[in-house]
């Protein structure tokens, strides 16, 4: 039979019981941090394999990597430049790191080979790098056009300083090649700065080495700096 009597003292088990169960899973679950706790060196890890996988170009500190590589020996090799642009018969591959630009042209002639910096009309105000062979040694002329359609001189004759750090350059089967590295901001007014982003280029190759005739090829393009 029912009793009230019976019914507390069976709702007091009950309770007690239920008190007791919640101290239990309150304990439980106050004990689980501690015990995924020494999980946590096994986390460790994971923090440089995260970093690992970020693109090492977007982080300044390894972008000297750019030149690890990079030789101005006249041969253009898989990996040695990060970027790579092509233009018709031309085209150019570059690198950067926090200091240096590292470029190599490429074309299909036994001419002259040269990229421009910083046109603003035409080939007005552009620093000329102009690369070509005479007599089988590789000029790289650091140059700097004071018209629309040149003249482009050496930055030297014009009173600045020549900034080609290092080059090089090759002719093989109708190809030429050259090689050059310059700081992204030389410092002076015939050497524009090339700056994080987006930086017009003019380009242009001559048919031999004549390196004052005119080319017989040449457009804008861009490059990006990382
Ligand atoms: C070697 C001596 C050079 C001479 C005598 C010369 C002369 C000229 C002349 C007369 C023009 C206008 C006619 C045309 O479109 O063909 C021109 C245009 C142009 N040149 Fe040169 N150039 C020389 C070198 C260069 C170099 C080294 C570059 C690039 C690095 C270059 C880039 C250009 C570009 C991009 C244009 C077209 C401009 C436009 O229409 O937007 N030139 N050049």
């Amino acid at each position: 039979m029912f009793s009230l009597k019976s019914y507390f003292k069976h709702s007091s088990v009950t309770i007690l019981y239920g008190i007791f169960a919640v101290i239990i899973v309150g304990l439980s679950a106050c004990q689980s941090p501690q015990q995924t706790a020494p999980q946590a060196p096994t986390n460790v890890p994971s923090t440089p394999s995260q970093s690992q996988a970020n693109p090492p170009v977007t982080t300044p500190a390894n972008l000297p990597s750019a030149s690890a590589d990079w030789k101005a020996d006249g041969s253009i090799t898989p990996g040695e430049y990060q970027n790579h642009q092509a233009f018709d018969d031309y085209e150019i591959n570059w690198s950067n790191d926090d200091q240096y630009v590292y470029i190599g042209m490429k074309a299909k002639t036994m001419g002259w080979v040269a990229v421009g910096f910083g046109a603003t009309t035409f080939m007005n105000n552009a620093n000329i790098i102009q690369g070509y062979f005479s007599d089988g040694k590789v000029t790289v002329a650091d140059q700097f056009s004071t018209g629309n359609f040149g003249p482009h001189n050496d930055v030297t004759s014009l009173g600045g300083t020549y900034a080609i750090l290092d080059s090089g350059g090759s002719q093989t089967n109708g190809t030429t090649i050259i090689e050059f590295k310059r700081k992204l901001n030389p410092g002076d007014k015939f050497h524009p700065a090339l700056v994080k982003g987006v930086n017009k280029i003019i380009w242009a190759y001559g048919g031999d080495n004549q390196y004052l005739i005119k080319h017989v090829s040449r457009g804008e393009g861009q490059i990006t700096i990382q």
